[in-house]
């Protein structure tokens, strides 16, 4: 919370401020009730990105009284909104999935904890808090909260641009970041290490890699490279960390993934290929791993980086907004085609 409060105004808190902003999140992480209703005309066997862009979309339609752009506070208050119901959201759309009764928020726990329980607990029971999960979740959401003009950062800004409310611009950038070039490459990955098991493991590394190097394969080794890290993205580092905590914290430590993960790692960085072109782990190398062991299925990883942008993409959306110079995006375009042309009779 911290994190989110520096991302969005620019100085980290003190102990009143922190305390005050953990208060009005809080206050504000339930969703409106016909909201489920919304969520149950969603198929169960709907990707949860897709329900997800659904979801924050409609909350143009649910959110009328905080839409004045031009409004420094309804920006504020829509900020919070969002950063607070994105977790209910996203939980929500994960006990659809699986036929479970959503959970609602409480008021009683930590931000992340909160999603914990709304994600895995149930009903029947009382649903303890992993600590060491815990801690690896928040550090999740640090590691992925802002990161400068990324695709789905700049699609918020273009499409906020043009005044329209913040719900429907958030909404562009969840769109974006479900891509597997970006914010689906952590899905795809885990697929991709989920093949390469299934077809052999350990001892078929090098053939994949020789397929990734054969650019007619069209095969790329997914949670690699970056356009503009051309060097080891320092998230990777500690997402890699990250693992061995949690993994060893589960007892999974043997998890053939990880171990997988760790071969084409070292593979990679030793090979000409991934050298020659800057390839290094990006942030989304070993997301995937520490996800999939705290029990996150894999098609919502990428909703848990929505969760995690979302601060930083509606920070930059009002950075932008509340800038006196500001004005709607325009892209250039050179135009290298025809002078005229008469249609064909
Ligand atoms: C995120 O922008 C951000 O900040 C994004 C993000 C954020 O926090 O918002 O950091 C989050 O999206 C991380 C990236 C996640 N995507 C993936 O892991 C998907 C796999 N990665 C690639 O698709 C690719 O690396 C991109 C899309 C990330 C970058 O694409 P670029 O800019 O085209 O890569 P490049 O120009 O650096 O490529 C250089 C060469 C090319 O070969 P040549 O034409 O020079 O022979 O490396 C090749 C590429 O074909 N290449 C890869 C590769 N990535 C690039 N080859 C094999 N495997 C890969 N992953």
């Amino acid at each position: 919370m911290e994190v989110s409060y520096l991302i969005l105004n620019g100085e980290l808190p003190d102990a009143e401020q922190k305390a005050a902003f953990d208060r009005e999140v809080t206050n504000h992480t339930m969703v409106k009730e016909p909201m489920l209703r919304f969520l149950d005309g969603f198929g169960t066997d709907a990707h949860p990105m897709a329900m997800l862009t659904g979801l924050v979309g409609a909350m143009s339609a649910f959110y009328h009284d905080s839409t004045d752009i031009t409004n420094p506070e309804h920006r504020r208050i829509s900020a919070i909104r969002l950063i607070a119901k994105m977790p209910t959201l996203v939980a929500m759309v994960y006990k659809h999935s699986v036929g479970q009764p959503v959970m609602y928020p409480r008021n009683d726990l930590s931000y992340t904890g909160n999603f914990l329980r709304m994600m895995f607990g149930t009903p029947a029971e009382d649903y303890q808090i992993n600590d060491v999960v815990e801690r690896a979740l928040d550090r999740i959401f640090i590691l992925h909260a802002d990161h400068e003009q990324n695709a789905s950062t700049s699609t918020v800004r273009l499409c906020g641009s043009s005044g329209t409310n913040p719900y429907a611009a958030i909404a562009a950038g969840i769109a974006c970041l479900w891509g597997p070039a970006h914010g689906g490459a952590n899905e795809a990955c885990l697929h991709m290490l989920e093949n390469i098991q299934a077809n052999g493991g350990l001892a078929k590394v090098g053939e994949f890699m020789e397929q990734v190097k054969d650019k007619s394969s069209g095969v790329r080794l997914m949670g690699f490279g970056h356009r503009v890290y051309k060097n080891y993205d320092p998230r990777a580092k500690l997402m890699q960390e990250t693992c061995r905590e949690v993994l060893s914290a589960l007892g999974l430590e043997n998890d053939p993934l990880f171990k997988l993960a760790m071969e084409l790692e070292r593979i990679a960085l030793e090979d000409d290929y991934f050298v020659e072109r800057k390839l290094y782990p990006n942030v989304d190398f070993y997301s995937g791993i520490v996800q999939r062991a705290i029990g996150i299925p894999t098609p919502l990883f990428t909703g848990i980086f929505a969760l995690a942008r979302t601060v930083g993409w509606i920070s930059q959306w009002d950075e932008m907004l509340g800038d006196p110079e500001f004005k709607i995006g325009r892209p250039r375009q050179l135009y290298t085609g025809y002078a005229e042309r008469d249609v064909k009779k």
